[in-house]
């Protein structure tokens, strides 16, 4: 589905509602990742430049369909006028007549910056009269949320049966592309490492990645699941036997479809973890089995070569979720020599977001990497094939 961006259309003179998502960390009220905004500045540059009256919206955290105070956008529009060089009037509201008033004042290249949609209940109800009044500010719409783009909300797909034109921003066409067209026609090999928690949350991607991929690496306490379904003991490493089957199913596949499954060879494993405090007890490598009374918290030296070896041939690399606790510094060595490998790789490399593009970032080779994508769950709901509706609600080519 090829859908209208903001390079097919003139938006000059003309109220734009852009919906950004500027859903960003705060550390006491300061903003301690700014990715997500310096992503949404070329669409909001390409609009001013061409005399559009900017009006900017997202949502922040999860207020709940109530006003707090904890979650206002105003250090947005702060950080927004610094970046950009102009003044973002903040407005301390997002629908009703004194918003409306503030946005009739605007001139040709303006920009504002609407106090945080989810302070209406009706945003996340994707309710039809909040769409309504959001969409009375403006005559046409571009979506840049790709981080949203999987929530059917009121500003990311409701406001769109009010406006016209309805299209993307750079961001969502770049995201669209490196999570799209670049993985479905990859240049090959195409090696795809998959990591995190849960078969349970990765099925889906890892059964949609088995059609594409030439290799397909897993890591992380998924792992363990797999271990499991192989016949190996995993201690009291995280797994979900639940889904041995499943595990067993995705093996098969792969052994059908003629992709490399490679699962980690050698594990670190610890006693006593404490994940609050950051700290582990008793710490060694297992090869094979994990026996009673050790977890698993990191792939092993051997896995790294092996998965290093893998990544060193591939013309296309997607990582999506880490090989082990990076969060806790003894057990960060496996998702770290991940993250350097794919950074020094010549290939695409592409960081399905969420907790990968953390720790590529906590690793320091953030900017080695072809592209990071900025969306946790819309990155993962994408590659598993699924419709975003912040996209669907946009006008087609
Ligand atoms: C995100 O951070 O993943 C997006 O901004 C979506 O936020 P949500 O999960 O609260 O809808």
């Amino acid at each position: 589905m090829a859908i209208k961006t903001i390079k097919d259309v003139n938006l000059a003179g003309k109220r734009v509602f852009v919906r950004c998502d500027f859903n960003v960390p705060l550390t006491d009220g300061m903003i301690s990742d700014d990715s997500r905004i310096v992503a949404a500045l070329p669409t909001i540059q390409h609009l001013v430049g061409q005399g559009a009256r900017v009006i900017l919206a997202s949502h922040l955290g999860r207020p709940k369909g109530e006003r707090n105070a904890k979650y206002s956008l105003a250090p947005v529009a702060e950080d927004l006028a610094t970046k950009l060089g102009q003044p973002v009037t903040f407005i301390e509201d997002c629908i009703g007549a004194e918003v409306e008033a503030e946005v009739a004042k605007m001139g040709d290249g303006d920009i504002v910056l609407l106090e945080n949609v989810r302070f209406y209940a009706g945003e996340e109800k994707n309710d039809s009269e909040f769409a309504a009044a959001l969409a009375k500010l403006a005559d046409a719409f571009v979506n840049d949320a790709f981080g949203t783009a999987h929530r059917a909300h009121a500003s990311t797909a409701g406001v769109a049966a009010h406006l016209s034109p309805n299209v993307c921003g750079f961001l969502i066409e770049k995201e669209l592309a490196y999570l799209g067209d670049k993985t479905a026609n990859p240049e090959r090999p195409f090696t795809v490492i998959l990591g995190g928690a849960k078969v349970s949350d990765k099925i889906k991607v890892i059964d949609a990645l088995l059609e594409k991929a030439d290799t397909i690496i897993i890591g992380g306490a998924m792992a363990y699941t797999f271990a499991l379904a192989e016949g190996r003991t995993v201690g009291e490493s995280l797994s979900e036997p639940d889904f041995i089957a499943t595990a067993k199913a995705a093996l098969q596949k792969a052994q059908e479809k003629g992709v490399k499954f490679l699962l980690p060879v050698d594990n670190l494993a610890v006693k006593d973890l404490d994940f609050g405090a950051g700290t582990v007890g008793e710490a060694q490598f297992f090869e094979g089995n994990i026996p009673d009374g050790w977890e698993g918290v990191d792939i092993g030296p051997k896995s790294i070569e092996l998965f290093k070896a893998e990544v060193a041939t591939a013309k296309t690399v997607l990582w999506n979720g880490p090989m082990g606790i990076f969060e806790i510094d003894a057990c960060n060595q496996g998702t770290f020599a991940v993250a350097k490998t794919i950074a020094e790789s010549e290939g695409i490399s592409i960081i399905g977001g969420g907790d990968s593009v953390k720790a590529i970032k906590m690793s320091g080779y953030s900017d080695k990497v072809t592209f990071m994508s900025t969306g946790g769950g819309a990155s993962l709901e994408f590659l598993e094939g699924k419709d975003l509706p912040g996209v669907a609600a946009l006008d087609q080519i």
